[in-house]
């Protein structure tokens, strides 16, 4: 494939809606969705994809069902113990963005296995976000310049948008070229807000667990054929 997005950013939606359309919990649908997840993060290895970064549970998920909640952290590990040796393999490098160090003590110790596991790896770089909000984001962001600026380290004057970006989880990860929304809904939802201001937004219909490399091949086509100005004009 030719222009590839170097960064593929995607908006796991639907799982609920698919377990409901087959008169399943919505834990089934989440389960379900792991298998669409393991299936994408291989295609993505495979095309070349430099970063891959998923939506796996918002700051705002947290209003969801105790059961649900729980569910979704179940599965991490899952898919954590399923997937590790094969990430490993493949040369994934494993990140996570969001404010994951005081979640469960049985999942940060998972986490952090699987961090320091795959630490040296330089294929894939596969970012989750987990207990991610992007305001949430900005905010930490903000407050360590604030703190600089209140040591006496830096003037609110000079405050840029890089230093923004370099204090935000993940400062080295490029913007997302592509950022994907299945299942039909047109917004972000406080995903990766800051870094998407210049991506191409992709929504498809396709629920979640129904999304198949297939279907990443189609978004990276649609990518290919918009014309990325950055706010400079049509040559
Ligand atoms: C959104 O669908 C999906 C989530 C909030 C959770 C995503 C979780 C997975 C794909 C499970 C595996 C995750 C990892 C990292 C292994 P929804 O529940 O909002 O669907 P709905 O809008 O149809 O109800």
């Amino acid at each position: 494939m030719t222009r590839l997005p170097a960064h593929v950013a995607i908006v796991m939606d639907g799982n609920g809606r698919w377990a409901k359309m087959r008169n399943k919990p919505r834990l089934f649908g989440h389960n379900e969705g792991m298998e669409a997840l393991i299936k994408i993060v291989r295609a993505a290895s495979d095309i070349g994809i430099s970063y891959l970064t998923v939506y796996a549970f918002s700051t705002e998920n947290w209003k969801r069902p105790l059961e649900e909640v729980s569910g979704i952290f179940r599965l991490l590990l899952v898919y954590i113990e399923r997937e590790l040796a094969e990430l490993h393999r493949n040369n994934v490098k494993l990140r996570i963005l969001g404010d994951w160090k005081n979640l469960d003590p049985a999942v940060v110790k998972t986490l952090e296995n699987a961090l320091e596991t795959t630490k040296d790896n330089t294929g894939l770089q596969f970012c989750i976000a987990l207990n991610y909000g992007g305001r949430n984001e900005l905010v930490h962001s903000v407050r360590a310049l604030a703190e600089k600026a209140a040591a006496g380290e830096l003037k609110p004057e000079e405050i840029t948008e890089e230093m923004i970006s370099q204090n935000l989880y993940a400062p080295d990860v490029p913007d997302p070229d592509l950022v994907i929304r299945t299942s039909g809904e047109i917004r972000l939802s406080n995903f990766l807000l800051w870094q998407s201001a210049y991506s191409e937004l992709v929504f498809t219909d396709v629920l979640w667990p129904d999304f198949t490399p297939e279907c990443l091949e189609k978004a990276i086509t649609e990518y290919q054929s918009r014309s990325r100005l950055f706010g400079g004009a049509r040559s």
